[in-house]
């Protein structure tokens, strides 16, 4: 993994981690980057599901963007990262894997948002910005980028007792239909044929 020092400008939460916005590109990957274990996840989730249109909301290196991207090469995904110098290194690896489906944003995920109102995606990622008032905010604005068929997937849901509460709100939503609490992962889908019906299952 890179030795490669980056200086980082901090969207969201801010890192519990680091100190200092001068960061190894390998600490980056081990501190901010999903586990392996949770990329085979999201390999295995877009292998069996295919969906066309994924949005990720937090790229850092982009791990989580390679994973879904090798599980539907046929999938175009967007992924958008506020600080540029992280997402010039994704890009990179990008270009290396010939990943050529992954569009990359370097922009807020608010500008992003305000600039593609009418887009709809199949499955959506949010990984950035852990914060109560952000989350609900991108939920409301998913709602209206999603397709009914949609899985949106929150990480970090126990991060805080703010975004505990932000993932009761979103489960609890008159539109979700089936919510699957992972314990990291908080899961929605909204097929208004189905149930409203919450699972607990430790992944
Ligand atoms: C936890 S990391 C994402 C990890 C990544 N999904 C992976 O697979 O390793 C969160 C990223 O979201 C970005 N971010 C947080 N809030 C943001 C915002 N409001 N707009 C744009 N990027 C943001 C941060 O800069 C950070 O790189």
């Amino acid at each position: 993994m890179s030795a490669e020092e980056i200086e980082v400008i901090d969207f969201g939460q801010g890192s519990r981690v680091f100190r200092s916005n001068k960061r190894k590109v390998a600490a980056i990957a081990k501190h901010a980057g999903i586990s392996p274990k949770r990329q085979r996840l999201l390999f295995r989730l877009t292998q069996y599901l295919k969906p066309e249109k994924v949005l990720e909301l937090g790229t850092s290196l982009g791990i989580a963007t390679t994973a879904i991207a090798l599980g539907n090469p046929s999938a175009v995904v967007t992924t958008i990262e506020g600080c540029s110098n992280t997402a010039k290194v994704a890009q990179e690896a990008f270009n290396s894997f010939q990943l050529i489906e992954i569009q990359l944003y370097a922009k807020p995920f608010e500008t992003f948002f305000a600039e593609r109102p009418s887009e709809k995606y199949n499955l959506v990622f949010v990984d950035g910005n852990h914060n109560k008032e952000a989350t609900l905010h991108y939920f409301e604005l998913l709602l209206k980028n999603t397709t009914t068929n949609a899985v949106l997937i929150f990480d970090d849901i126990y991060w805080s007792p703010q975004m505990t509460e932000a993932w009761e709100v979103i489960q609890k939503h008159p539109k979700v239909s089936v919510s699957i609490d992972t314990f990291q992962w908080g899961m929605v889908f909204f097929r208004p044929e189905q149930q409203k019906e919450h699972f607990i299952i430790r992944l």
